[in-house]
């Protein structure tokens, strides 16, 4: 897909949000992105267009076998004005290793990432100014092919939708409650657990429910095979620091490979401090707390940035960590990140771009 993209303006400009008014994926902005393929032509007529319904075939492929994938990063607004998106050349090569994993033809990546950045630039109106909101950039391929055969698609529709986000913390950030998850699996080795795709997401769906008529905001995903193994917490990655080493489970396919956690790992290895990848155990986390040692845990990922765990509880026990309260790490890390994020702090590895 060498083209051009093709920009259709929406004659009608919606009224924008104020800033204190955001949510979380409500709201969409004017206009959108998108892309088809067709086995014959490859990936063809990239154009920005008004936002609104896809035409769609109620045979499409995605909405009976969900072949499927998506991803999910920001943009935002800095100190000094100027709109950042965060590692999207990191998020478009996620992207691409979903959409292998799905049978969906990879996109070129020079032509993601200038999707993104194209329309994030025509929408800079809508990225909102509060330091904690962003704007959320939500590009995503479907199998379009009117076809009730189980086989992957021959025809494939790109998008790209932004939706205006409120602050994952209006009040500050807050340690969150989970419970370890001991009778549904969300993904096993040689499944889907590393690509970004509905499946898994529709797979977690009960377990989160019930946390939540629980009192727990999520759960902590153990492995599917030994049910023993720290996989994911809710729909983010997890670390450990255990005395002075931090601990966070390795990229064998179970768990998405996020671009939170690829950073927070690149920042506390430049710090100098002991971080390790590799499988740890619940049982493990148990005696670490039992001999004082599990001084914090948190979650990574795009929406909350680092989440802190407060209290973990398995088989009717409550361990609570660092006495409910945020650990020095877990801050150090969110200021770390959220400074480069609005511009507030030097960007050495150059991962916001510029729009
Ligand atoms: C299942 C899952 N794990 C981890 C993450 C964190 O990834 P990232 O840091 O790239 O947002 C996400 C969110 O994207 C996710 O959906």
């Amino acid at each position: 897909m060498t083209e051009a993209i093709r920009i259709t303006r929406a004659t009608a400009l919606k009224p924008k949000p104020r800033d204190a008014e955001l949510g979380f994926g409500q709201l969409f902005t004017d206009h959108m992105f998108i892309a088809d393929f067709q086995e014959e032509k490859g990936w063809y007529d990239p154009r920005v267009e008004p936002y609104g319904p896809l035409p769609l075939d109620p045979a499409a492929a995605v909405l009976h076998y969900a072949q499927a994938i998506f991803d999910g990063l920001k943009a935002f607004r800095g100190v000094d004005g100027k709109v950042r998106l965060f590692r999207p050349q990191k998020h478009v090569e996620r992207m691409n290793n979903s959409a292998r994993r799905m049978c969906i033809p990879p996109l070129d990546p020079g032509l993601a990432l200038q999707s993104i950045v194209t329309l994030v630039g025509i929408e800079r109106d809508w990225v909102p100014k509060t330091i904690g909101t962003s704007l959320y950039v939500r590009p995503t391929i479907i199998a379009s092919e009117a076809f009730l055969g189980v086989r992957p698609a021959k025809s494939y529709i790109y998008f790209i939708i932004l939706s205006p986000v409120g602050a994952y913390y209006p009040e500050g950030m807050a340690p969150v409650k989970i419970r370890v998850e001991e009778r549904y699996v969300r993904a096993v080795e040689g499944g889907l657990g590393g690509a970004k795709t509905g499946a898994n997401y529709a797979a977690s769906l009960m377990a989160g429910e019930e946390a939540k008529h629980g009192g727990y905001t999520q759960v902590l995903w153990l492995d599917g095979v030994h049910r023993k193994y720290l996989d994911e917490v809710g729909t983010m990655n997890i670390m450990v620091r255990i005395a002075d080493e931090v601990v966070t489970p390795p990229l064998t396919g179970t768990i998405l490979p996020g671009v939170t956690r690829d950073s927070a790992l690149h920042l506390m290895r430049k710090w100098g401090l002991k971080v390790t990848e590799r499988q740890i155990s619940i049982d493990d986390v148990v005696h670490a707390h039992n001999r004082g040692a599990l001084k914090e845990v948190w979650g990574t990922g795009t929406a909350a940035v680092i989440s802190p765990v407060g209290e973990l509880a398995y088989k009717g026990e409550r361990m609570v960590i660092n006495d409910g309260k945020i650990g020095s790490l877990t801050q150090r890390l969110y200021d770390a990140i959220v400074g480069i994020q609005y511009g507030q702090l030097p960007d050495p590895d150059g991962w916001a771009v510029e729009v």
